[in-house]
This record gives C-alpha cells, structure tokens and sequence, in this order.
C-alpha cells in the first residue's frame, strides 16, 4: 500500500530509486514519481499508472548527466484523491525547497489543511500528503532546522505515516520517519539506502536498521542518526539479511503467481520436516511452548483478513475438531468495531502473510489490550505486526511477490494444521494414536501437490473452456467451504469475475435463484467428506435449474450426465482436503486470467500490503 525509497550516495541514483520502486510495485501502481536534489534544486518526475510510465518520462528528460546525489521516489495505491499525476508523490513546498513521499494515511489532515489554506498555502493534489508539505515547509521557516521542523510537524499528525523527506538548502540529508507503516534504512559504504520493505535493498545492500514507530532517521551519504520523535539518539543494531536476487525474480516463469504456486510442494515439505520429525515424536515448534501457550485458556479467536482470514476458518475447523477448544474467527476489520469478549483466558491468534496488514495489527493490539495471549502466524517475522506478539510462527514461504496469495496461504494452512495438532497432543483427553494416521498423511501431502501441479494441463484446459463467463459459484460444505471462498477470491482478483462463494447447503435458500445456463459452477466433493452425498444432492439440484457443473474431486464419480467437467485431486482425507483442493483452484483462477491475457501479478485496484484501516 504504497511504497517508498530514498538514496543518497555517488551512484545513479535515478536509476537506484527506480530498481527499487521495481521492487516494491507490488505496493501499489496507481502512479509513481521521483525526486532529485541537486546543486540546480530540486527536480521532480511523476507519471500516472505503472512505474514503466515514470520510466519513459525519465528517459525523455535525458536527466543522466547531472551530478545528482540524493534522491526520494513513491508508488502510489491511491487513497485520498483519484490515480492522477497531480496526486503523485513526491510533493513539493510551494517555495519548491521542500519535497516529501508518504506512505499512510493522515487522519486530521482536513483541519490541517484548512489552516494552511488560511496561512496562504496553495494545494495542487486532493492527497492529505501534500498537508505534510506545507506544514515542515511553515516550521522550517520557522527554526530554520529540517530536522526541528520535521520533529514539530510530526507532532501534530494523526495517523500513520512513513516519510522520506529532502530540502534543497539541507542537501546533505535525507530524513526518514516512521509512525505505523514500515520503513527501514539500508546501510551501505559512503551511500545509505531508506525503503519501505527489504526487497528494494536486494542486491545494494545486506546491513539494515530496522525503524520503530515514533523514530526518525538523519540519514546522510556517510552516516545513520536514528532519534526517537522526542529527539532522543537511538542505539540501534544493524542486522544482516540475506535475501538472493533470485527471491524477487521470476526465474523463467511468465508470472510471479505461477512461479509461486509451483513453490508449493517445497515450501510444505520444509514446513512439516522443520516441526515434525517422524509421525511418532510429538510436533514442536521452536520458542513456542505449546503447553504454555494453551495453559488456563478457554477459548481461541482467530483473526485475519482476506486470504488469511480463509487460512483461519480452515483451522477452526481443525482446532475444534481435534482439541475441543471454543474457536472463533474474526475478520480484523470487523473485530475493531465490535464489542468482543476477549479476556486473559483467550488465546489470540492473527494471522497476516506481510505482517503489516492495518486492519490486524490493530485488532491485536486491541486483543492484547483485553489481556489474550498473542500468537501471530506470519511470513514477515521482520514485521510490524510481531511486535505485540508473546509467540511468533513464521510460515518461511519466502517473499510473495504476486498481489495474489498463494504459497502463503498453502504455509499457513500447514503451520495451522501442525499447529492443531500439536495443541492436541498436549490435551490430557487426546489418544496420540488417533492423530498418528493425519500426520502420516500429512507427510505424503508435497507429493500430492506435485502432482496436482504436474496435472495443470487439464486444468488449463477447463479454465480456458468456461472464460467466457462473468459469473462464477463455488460451492461446498464443512471444511471447504473456505477452500470455496478461497478459490473465488483467486478468480474474482485476478479474472474480474464475479466470483462467489456458498455452504451448498444454503443454495436452497436463495442463491439458487441465480442459476440458469449462464452460470457456472465449481463444485468441491473430497470423497471421504461426511457431506459428499449431500454435496451431490445440491448439484443435482443445480443442474436442474441447468447450471454447468465442473467436480473438483477425489472420487471415481461416475456421473457424467451431471457433471460437464472433472478436475481430478489426487486421493486424501477431509481433514487435510482444504491444503490439497486450494492448489488446483489456484491454477484454475491463473489459468483462466492468463487465457484472458490480464495483468495477473498486479490486478486492478489491489495492493500487497494494505496498510490503511
Ligand atoms: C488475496 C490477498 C489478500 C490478503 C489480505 C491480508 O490474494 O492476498 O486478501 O490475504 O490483504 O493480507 P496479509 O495476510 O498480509 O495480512
């Protein structure tokens, strides 16, 4: 959700923020623009839609041969006014001294801004950044201190912000601010590098300071100051990342999304070799005491957004299932508004694959406020959200770069499921040999992905078929029905379908009225499912009011009168059903937006990480 960059050194450094933006687009491409400071001033190059549109209009300015040494760069998910280069960041003082790039939101930016207004400020963007601006730009006329004016501006935002700011008459500094939205520096020799995420540094540097809210950075060409936002100077430690080129390329792959999706099968054996040494030895989990994190709890919320939201309906089930514990799932943005009985019995679980997502942070900061106990399940151990943790799962899917989840939701449904059954183990009424015949299976599980992935040509095939169509049902029941939701949400993001999801069971009570020849149906039937048969009524049913029916499943159904298409899963448990089924429905959503030559790593309208409420 909109993304940052800025560098100061002797290198290219149009062409160091544009690599990193490159990065970091999976944050957004409303529209990206930079800023370079130089002894001519400060000059600024923005462009609507995809950062290859900035690109075009760098190179059209021949800008190359200028002796540039700091610059500051942004792509923009747009919040406060619409995709347009006018809303563009960098934003400039009116003096054009001043230039700032902004990833948040400023909530009380409107009396800001009126006040301005009043003061003599003149607006040229409908975003809440451009108040930023002005209000540095008034207290930097008044203590003639960037930092200073930076440090009093800051003190009358509300809201969440990351900045990276430069002025023409301080040109050897770059300031970096972080207020809840992610910001990191990147160390290097005689240049430093500020990011909003890791991978913009990949192949600059390995050395990174890791900023908490409420710190700002002075960064120059030789030196990292970090001050708390009282002006405070912070001791703070560089660590080491080590990250390879190849994480964030796409190794021959047309797609990110189809890369990812064929890192599956490792990602999950890793995942079960690293928690489960044989079915016989109990699952464990490192810095996680399991006893300890069930001791005196009578209930466990589960709470996510999304794709991961999906992930914690699945383990809901699960949970419920093998530990007879009172489980509950929240979405982060409604659990905010809601009177919630969260108290230090509960044990609080939020599950966010970038770690930063707005809407669970502050959820579980709210649970622990009530005094749950906080496990967070996350791909970004490095993340935002970790901070209010008391235990941290890290599902080690290695970065996602598609804007549409996949391997992270495979890793959090293993975690979750190992999880669960590690929970079991601990309960004083569970028969270890009861859980013996998931965890064999759940050894066979990579394998079983392979050859769902090895059989993708038939999927294609079928996606390519139903294309044509603009509406979609997924249907199934118990423990799929998020598998349902899951696969929807994979064709609606990235097909533009109307994808929609339902307990078959509820068809009868009204959807059905949605059914005729134009409407497709993927149907979820794992055999061994106490509900196949019931699930085969509902299909019948449907093809009654002649919808087109396609099976996903792991019978033999030999009912080809009912079903138009078969996509084939290879044979396993209900229970284990949800991390086997989401893999063809993945390809089966890529498949279709490719046959549709969509934008299918970068879909309209989304962002990786959403970072706004
Ligand atoms: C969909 C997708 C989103 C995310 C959601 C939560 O493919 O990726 O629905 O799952 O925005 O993100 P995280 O897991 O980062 O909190």
């Amino acid at each position: 959700m909109c993304g940052i960059v800025g560098y100061i050194g002797n290198n290219a450094v149009d062409e160091i923020l544009l690599s990193g933006l490159k990065s970091l687009e999976y944050r957004g491409y409303d529209s990206a623009g930079i800023a370079l400071n130089d002894n001519q001033g400060i000059d600024v190059f923005r462009a609507k839609g995809k950062l290859q549109n900035l690109t075009e209009v760098i190179k059209a300015k021949h800008i190359s041969n200028r002796q540039v040494s700091q610059g500051i760069g942004h792509i923009r998910w747009a919040t406060h006014g619409e995709a347009s280069i006018e809303n563009a960041h960098p934003h400039l003082s009116n003096d054009g001294k001043l230039v700032l790039v902004h990833n948040g939101i400023i909530e009380n930016y409107k009396e800001l801004k009126d006040e301005l207004i009043k003061q003599g400020y003149h607006f040229f963007s409908q975003t809440d950044t451009e108040t930023i601006v002005h209000l540095i730009d008034r207290e930097y006329k008044r203590v003639s201190s960037l930092e200073q004016a930076v440090i009093r501006a800051i003190s009358m935002l509300k809201g969440a912000f990351a900045l990276c700011i430069m002025h023409h008459d301080e040109a050897d500094k770059i300031i970096a601010v972080r207020k809840n939205a992610p910001l990191i520096i990147g160390v290097g020799k005689n240049e430093n590098f500020i990011a909003s995420d890791i991978p913009a540094l990949i192949g600059k540097t390995q050395a990174i300071i890791h900023l908490e809210d409420n710190e700002l950075a002075i960064v120059k060409k030789d030196s990292v100051v970090v001050k708390s936002f009282d002006g405070k100077i912070l001791n703070k430690p560089v660590e080491t990342v080590n990250i390879a080129q190849d994480a964030i390329s796409k190794q021959g792959y047309k797609h990110f999304m189809i890369k990812e999706i064929n890192e599956q099968p490792q990602i999950v054996r890793k995942m079960i070799s690293t928690h489960m040494s044989s079915p016989q030895q109990s699952i464990r989990f490192e810095n996680i005491d399991i006893e300890e994190l069930i001791e005196n709890i009578d209930k466990i919320e589960i709470i996510a957004c999304g794709t991961s939201l999906h992930a914690a309906q699945v383990a809901q089930y699960m949970i419920e299932d093998l530990c007879n514990i009172n489980v509950t799932v929240e979405a982060a943005s409604e659990y905010i508004c809601k009177k919630h009985l969260t108290n230090n019995k509960t044990l609080s679980i939020g599950i966010s694959q970038s770690g930063e997502t707005a809407d669970t942070i502050t959820a579980i900061k709210q649970a622990k406020e009530k005094g749950a106990k906080i496990l967070i399940l996350t791909n970004r151990p490095d993340s935002s959200i970790v901070r209010y943790a008391k235990y941290v799962l890290p599902l080690n899917a290695g970065i996602e770069v598609s804007v549409a989840a996949t391997k992270s939701y495979t890793a959090q449904l293993t975690a979750l499921c190992l999880l669960s059954l590690a929970m079991a183990e601990k309960q004083k009424n569970t028969n270890p040999e009861q859980l013996l015949p998931i965890k064999q299976e759940l050894l066979m599980l990579p394998t079983k992905i392979e050859e769902v992935i090895y059989s993708s040509t038939t999927i294609k095939k079928c996606a390519e078929k139903y294309n044509g169509y603009k509406n979609f049902f997924y249907l199934a029941r118990g423990i799929n029905i998020a598998t349902a939701q899951e696969g929807a949400l994979k064709l609606k993001e990235i097909s533009y379908i109307n994808a929609n999801s339902y307990a078959a069971g509820e068809l009868k009570h009204g959807p059905i009225a949605l059914l005729d020849n134009n409407m497709p149906i993927l149907a979820l039937l794992p055999q061994h499912s106490k509900t196949f048969e019931k699930m085969l009524s509902n299909c019948e049913e449907a093809r009654a009011r002649h919808a087109h029916l396609i099976a996903m499943t792991n019978s033999e159904i030999n009912k080809k009168e009912l079903f138009d298409d078969t996509i084939n899963v290879p044979e396993i448990s209900e229970f284990l059903s949800p991390l086997l089924f989401s893999v063809p429905l993945q390809l089966f959503a890529y498949y279709f937006a490719d046959s549709l030559n969509l934008d299918i790593d970068q879909p309209r309208n989304l962002a990786k990480s959403v970072t706004v409420e």
